[in-house]
Parts: structure tokens; sequence; C-alpha cells
């Protein structure tokens, strides 16, 4: 991975490129991994990410008109659009994630400049790890840094923050996804997993450094295709609206778990059944997890890892080939515990591993996957990295 100091200094050079000047400053914002508690977001639920090492980097400076010019290093292409034109789909693709906090800003009341703006970044797009929650908060901060707002030197500037960028996500970009992603990389801290509750959007840190413990999480990007715009996502979380419709609930939170048994028989079919008791059994290993890495359990929250994945395999039906070849090869190879992050249908695996194994298990899940013809995949050790900031 490239160091953040090179990183600075790429995207400082991309906006040179762009715009023939130094910018006025350079953000950066991480991409995540989400230890436990997955598709809960939206229920109203816990989970419980970590922001990630791997960020992404913006270099911006305002410009006289009210126009958003951005560069990316990854997309080789000038997308230029006016802000009075940013509305739901305009602009499509990656410039919506910029175009659209912006807007979400505006909405806000904020006075919003125009923008030049050049994006680097070292997430891993399409891997499951917010790459495109990571470019939202990198905007954001720069936009509140630019345009005076001073949203990011409190915690509830950083989550007014959060909500423009899961505004932008949601009704510019249109993915309908639950806030986790963008929560995380403005409020995450080094060295702690977030718990982060959102029905009250309230946040507590839990010591996260499985290295002290001889420990390491290793992720598997198993480059399987992964979209959040596509229907699989979406479909999920009608399912839950309409199961919490039928029980007569606001959220799925609103369940007891214990509970669960007659809560399910009331409901019309078996897959709303499914749907519920991931949840709402997801929702319970959330917080049993936090427990256990707060009493350095890692064999227990190993065994959660494992549940886990097993209800987004059985019950929830997100996993794919390639998460559970990679969790089950982890396995095989002494891990904790192991199990698939992130929306599903493709994208990242994360497991617990000793430290002296990182590459034994690497090695494995590699051959693992060429044994079956499969795209080679790509694993990384990570630790819990800090929020969005400035830079320089
Ligand atoms: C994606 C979404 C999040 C969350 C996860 C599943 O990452 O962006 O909001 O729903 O999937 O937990």
């Amino acid at each position: 991975m490239s160091s953040p100091e090179s990183l600075v200094s790429r995207v400082t050079g991309l906006f040179a490129d762009l715009t023939g000047s130094a910018p006025e400053g350079v953000w950066s914002a991480p991409g995540r991994v989400n230890l436990i508690g997955e598709h809960t977001d939206y229920n109203d639920g816990l989970c419980l990410p970590i922001g990630l090492p791997q960020r992404t980097y913006v270099a911006a400076t305002r410009r006289a008109d009210r126009t958003l010019r951005v560069r990316s290093a990854q997309r080789q292409e000038v997308v230029e659009v006016p802000l009075a034109d940013v509305a739901p789909g305009t602009p499509g693709g990656w410039a919506a994630y910029l175009a659209g906090v912006l807007w979400a800003l505006a909405r806000e009341g904020y006075d919003v400049p125009g923008l030049d703006v050049a994006v680097d970044s070292s997430v891993p797009v399409g891997a499951g790890l917010s790459s495109s929650a990571a470019l939202e908060c990198a905007v954001a901060a720069a936009v509140s840094d630019l345009a005076g707002l001073g949203l990011l030197g409190s915690d509830g500037g950083r989550a007014a923050l959060a909500r423009a960028c899961i505004a932008a996500e949601n009704t510019i970009a249109q993915a309908p996804t639950g806030g986790m992603d963008q929560s995380t990389a403005m409020l995450c801290r080094d060295r702690a997993a977030l718990l982060l509750d959102c029905r009250s959007w309230r946040t507590r840190l839990v010591p996260f450094d499985l290295a002290a413990h001889g420990y390491a999480l290793l992720v598997t990007d198993t480059r399987a295709s992964h979209a959040l715009v596509d229907g699989q996502y979406g479909s999920r979380r009608d399912q839950c609206r309409q199961a919490a419709a039928e029980l007569g609930v606001s959220s799925l939170r609103e369940l007891e778990p214990a509970d669960l048994d007659a809560t399910l028989a009331l409901l019309s079919d078996d897959v709303l059944r499914r749907r519920v008791r991931h949840v709402v059994t997801e929702i319970e290993r959330v917080r049993t997890a936090a427990a256990a890495l707060e009493a350095d359990d890692l064999a227990a929250l190993g065994a959660l890892f494992d549940a886990s994945h097993d209800s987004m395999r059985v019950d929830y039906e997100i996993s794919c080939l390639e998460l559970d070849l990679a969790t089950g090869t982890a396995r095989a190879h002494g891990a904790l515990g192991a199990r698939m992050t992130g929306g599903g249908f493709g994208g990242s695996s994360i497991a617990l591993v000793a430290l002296d194994a990182v590459e034994s298990t690497t090695n494995a899940i590699a051959e693992a996957f060429a044994a079956r013809g499969l795209v080679a995949p790509v694993s990384f050790a990570v630790t819990a990295g800090g929020p969005a900031r400035r830079d320089c």
C-alpha cells in the first residue's frame, strides 16, 4: 500500500495537472471493514466496524463559479458539472459521490462553493471496503474546511457530515445503503472499533489492537463482483421493511430476541422468517462481540464471526462461492473465525488469524481459488485507522 505521504504528493500532482496550480489543501477519509453486524444498519440495529489504513485523498480548491470539476487517478476522465444540475442520477457514475455531498450540504442551508478536485486512493474499488463512503467523507471534510463550516472539530459536526454523505449516496448516487460506512469514515479511531447504534446514532469506542494479542485481521478481497446499486441489496432492505410492517413494528430493532420463535411464527412466509432471524440474531452477536473484545476473548469473537457468516449464508442468502471458500479455507488453516464483510454477493471476507499464520493463510486461500479456476484474490492484514481529516 502507498504511504500517506506519497498519496498526498500524488494527489497534489494530479491536481496541478488539472488546474496548473497547488490545491488549497488535501483531505482524506478511510475505507472500512465491518467486524460484525451486517445488514443491521438500515434496521436501526448495531454494528461494529473499524476504519482502514487504506484511505481516499482529495486535493481541492474553491472556484469562483458554482461548478464541480473532478479528476481521479483511478479513472481517465475529467467530469465537470454545474452544482445547479446535480439531481438524482446526475451526474452518473463515480462523480455522483462527490457532487452528491455538495448537493446535500447545500440542501442543509450551507453556502457551498464550486470546487476543483483531484482524487487518489489506496482503498480498493469494488471490494466491499466502502471506497464510495471514503470518497464522500474526504470531500465532505474538504467542504467543511473550505466553506468554513467547522464541522470536523466535534463528533456532532462529524455526524452531520456523515448524514450529508448518506443523503448523497441514497439520493444522488441512488444506492439504498444504510449509513454504517459514512459514520465509520467520519467517527472511527486508531486502534479502536466503533460500536455504532444506528437507531440513536450513538457510538462507543471498543479497543481493537489484535497485534497486542498475537493476532491479525486478514482481509481477503475475493475480486468477485459486488455492487450496491443492483437489485439484491435493495430487495433485502424491502423484505425487512415488509416484515416490520407485518409485525407492526417501526423497525426490526424493536423485536425482542427472547421472543424470536413466537415472532417468526407470525410472519407470512419462510423467506421473511429467515431474513428476520438473521437481523435479530446478528444484532445480539454485535453486543456479544463488543463484550468479547473488551474482555480480550478473541476465541469468543472468532466463534461469533463464524456464526455471523452462517447466518448470512443460510438465512440472509448474501454469500457466494468465493466468500465461502475464503472463509472456509481460513478456518481450515487455524483462523479463530472468519466471515464475509459488507453488503455481500462478492466483495471481501475477514479472518482472525495468528500473526505468524498470516502468510500461510494468504497462500492457502490463493491456492484454493486457483484450484477452482477463480480470479486470484488479494489478501492483506489491516489495523484500525483514524477518521476523515485534513492532511495538509
Ligand atoms: C453496505 C452498505 C452498508 C451496510 C452493509 C451491510 O456496505 O453500504 O450501509 O448495509 O452493506 O452491513
